[in-house]
């Protein structure tokens, strides 16, 4: 494969910001300075463009089952729509079916993504029941790269698992290395609001919101981080989207307790006034955790900056307005809970954080690239640029303006939850281990390229 030489741009890392050429050879970067040209056949004009990490989306789900049907974006569709969206790694969450082996959906979600991936790939595995059987195959996961198991406290009946199940996993993650991620609402008593909202005929989207109020993702949260403590491990909070959930991650850290956590971008950006949206398009908006009052989006961002919240990932799970979240017309119970973002997270977090004064530049790529390569056993391979390191780059244009939109945009669905928002920046160029993936506009990855990534433990 040909030398590449990523020429005249501003080298971005979460340490360092740099004017510097990048030296590519192979699927490696092999040096990042001055005075590298000469030495490639091939060169990439950078002048004026940021030259950043390939995003890390440690939160996707791709082809999910949920409530009777299935997310759109498959591994083809939603890889490649992270590709042009400036991700080149995805970690996506393989789901048994109830009474299935965890070896079992590991085999098949490795069947899924082989053939269809644009971009590289790692599983976690969702742990429905807890029982020797899945305590060991949780240790051969482990083994086989797949180091991270997300377990919920939410949607009694379907996934939900108990006090005791949970530590019984945190306790076996405490010999076996493995990260345990938890959805942390307290299912229980929002499944008792659920349907005495329903019986009341309160059956509009904004009730999905309502009926899981922040304070049972907070008391969740909070006991969540206490089991972790008595069993000895780290804890890691998937989809964070409350100051009570907040709260309690940096009463924690404060106290010198290993508790981790991400927020998605919808959680920053928008809001319970969305989920209240005239009619039915509120249902665009439902997912779980829901969208919360807009004053919980400062707190989110404090949380940011101060390292409470380590990383930003989506929880991308589409699903078409049309046929699917129509599905709860009447009830919104039945609404399948999960919105798009996988294109989308790079560049909003770009122009709503870092252009919006919120967050800097190395905090931005350390949000999107090199914290998830670290928590996730992916670093320093992914999440930098260093010699030595993948050649996963985007050559980002920060100043050229586009719209988001569903008309534009390449994922799999019916809508944007976005739609209409201006936005600054535009990954232009998007590299994986020195493939062009995307170039101005144009998908040069083809499906099967990406790579199954055997995960270390988590570099806590
Ligand atoms: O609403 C959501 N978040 N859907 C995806 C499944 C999950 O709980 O992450
Ligand atoms: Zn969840
Ligand atoms: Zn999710």
């Amino acid at each position: 494969m040909a030398r590449t030489l990523i020429r005249g741009g501003t080298v971005v890392t979460a340490s360092e910001t740099m004017a510097a050429d990048v030296l590519v050879d192979g699927e490696r970067v092999v040096a990042v300075g001055s005075d590298l040209g000469g030495q490639a056949e091939r060169i990439i004009d950078a002048g004026g463009r940021l030259v950043m990490p390939g995003g890390i989306d440690v939160h996707t789900h791709m082809e999910m089952p949920f409530g009777g049907t299935f997310s759109v974006d498959d591994f083809a569709t939603g890889t490649a729509a992270a590709a042009w969206g400036g991700t080149t790694t995805i970690v996506d969450f393989a789901v048994p079916e109830q009474g299935e082996s965890l070896q079992s959906a590991a085999q098949r979600w490795h069947e899924k993504a082989a053939p269809k991936a644009h971009v590289d790939y790692g599983f976690h595995m969702i742990v429905r029941d807890v029982n020797e059987q899945t305590l060991a195959d949780m240790d051969s996961l482990v083994d086989q790269g797949i180091t991270s198991f997300k377990l919920f406290m939410a949607y009694p009946g379907v996934f939900m698992v108990d006090d005791a199940s949970l530590f019984r996993a945190m306790s076996r993650s405490s010999e076996n290395g493995a990260l345990i991620m938890l959805h942390a609402e307290n299912g229980g008593p929002i499944d008792v609001l659920i349907q005495r909202y329903l019986a009341e005929g309160r059956t509009d989207p904004v009730n999905h919101g309502l009926t899981r109020p922040a304070s049972m993702e907070g008391e969740a949260t909070h006991r969540a981080i206490a089991l972790a403590k008595l069993a000895g491990v780290a804890v890691y909070i998937v989809h964070l989207s409350s100051a009570d959930a907040l709260n309690a991650v940096r009463e924690a850290r404060d106290a010198g307790t290993a508790a981790l956590a991400e927020t998605c971008p919808q959680y920053l950006f928008l809001s319970v006034d969305d989920l209240a949206r005239p009619g039915f398009e509120g249902a665009k908006y439902v997912c779980s955790p829901p969208l919360r009052p807009k004053a919980h989006q400062a707190e989110l961002w404090n949380g940011l900056r101060s390292d409470d919240l380590q990383l930003v990932a989506t929880d991308h799970c589409p699903f078409d307005f049309k046929e699917q979240k129509q599905m709860g017309l009447g009830n919104f119970a039945k609404i399948p809970n999960g919105l798009p973002g996988v294109e989308d997270r790079y560049t909003l977090l770009y122009d709503g954080g870092v252009r919006s004064g919120q967050i800097g530049l190395n905090r931005f790529v350390e949000l999107v690239a090199t914290a998830p390569a670290k928590l996730f056993g992916l670093y320093p391979r992914k999440g930098t640029i260093a010699p030595g390191s993948d050649a996963d780059i985007v050559v980002f244009d920060p100043e050229t303006e586009r719209v988001l939109s569903a008309s534009t945009h390449h994922m799999n669905v019916d809508y944007s939850c976005y739609e209409g928002r201006g936005v600054r920046g535009v990954p232009e160029v998007v590299l994986q281990r020195g493939q062009v993936l995307v170039d101005h506009g144009k998908l040069l990855a083809q499906p099967g390229q990406g790579q199954f990534l055997a995960r270390s433990r988590s570099g806590l």
